[in-house]
């Protein structure tokens, strides 16, 4: 990478923090700061290309569809704006904005469009910032957020079919994890990735079985 991408990757990550900062709903500058992170990690194991990983890593959740009514080419459109106003070049652009339309899970029976090797990257490290510890801190906080329960015993998950049944879904944070947290280890793209998603599921499973022995007073 040359000294003026990674000046460029440090500018728009400060304008990403400082725009991000007032988010309360688990989409804030920590999540993008952990995906970035783990985004490089994993595009050094894979050898994608570290530019555009990263720059789609930072702008990936810039404006989640989940908090604007369900229109889905606001995070694009406004991605593609703050690239061009740092003089990315259109080739780049392109391939960066191609990764953020087609990264979000929308649902455990909507099929996965992601193509290029730093789309797959950024995709995992997204996924895995949804398992382990942290995506449990994750769900509970979404869950305080949308007003669902933490647990309602005897409500079936659902497996959604579209993404906006998932999107008005209106189950337990417990749900959630059989809606999409345990589905993520077998959705990994990379190898690297698979790897890391694979310790934080038995996290969770371990995680679950203390929450149901506290909830009905076994341990
Ligand atoms: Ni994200």
């Amino acid at each position: 990478m040359t000294a003026a991408e990674r000046q460029t990757i440090n500018q728009i990550s400060r304008k990403i923090k400082h725009d991000s900062t007032n988010e309360s709903s688990g989409h804030d500058w920590w999540h993008i700061y952990r995906v970035w992170q783990t985004a490089i990690k994993i595009a050094k194991e894979e050898k994608a290309d570290l530019f555009i990983t990263e720059l789609a890593a930072l702008l990936h959740d810039v404006a989640d569809w989940k908090f604007h009514n369900g229109d889905e080419s606001i995070g694009p459109t406004t991605a593609k704006r703050i690239l061009v106003s740092y003089a990315v070049s259109s080739d780049s652009i392109e391939r960066i904005v191609d990764i953020i339309t087609n990264l979000s899970f929308k649902g455990a029976l909507v099929p996965n469009t992601i193509t290029s090797l730093e789309g797959k990257v950024v995709q995992d490290a997204d996924r895995l910032d949804a398992i382990g510890a942290i995506g449990i801190a994750r769900t509970f906080a979404y869950g305080g957020f949308a007003g669902h329960a933490l647990h309602i015993p005897g409500q079936k998950p659902v497996m959604h079919q579209s993404k906006k049944d998932y999107f008005l879904s209106q189950g337990s944070s417990i749900n959630h994890f059989y809606e999409k947290l345990l589905l993520l280890k077998d959705r990994m793209n990379t190898n690297a990735g698979k790897r890391l998603a694979r310790a934080r599921h038995r996290f969770l499973e371990k995680y679950l079985q203390q929450f149901y022995n506290e909830w009905d007073g076994r341990c």
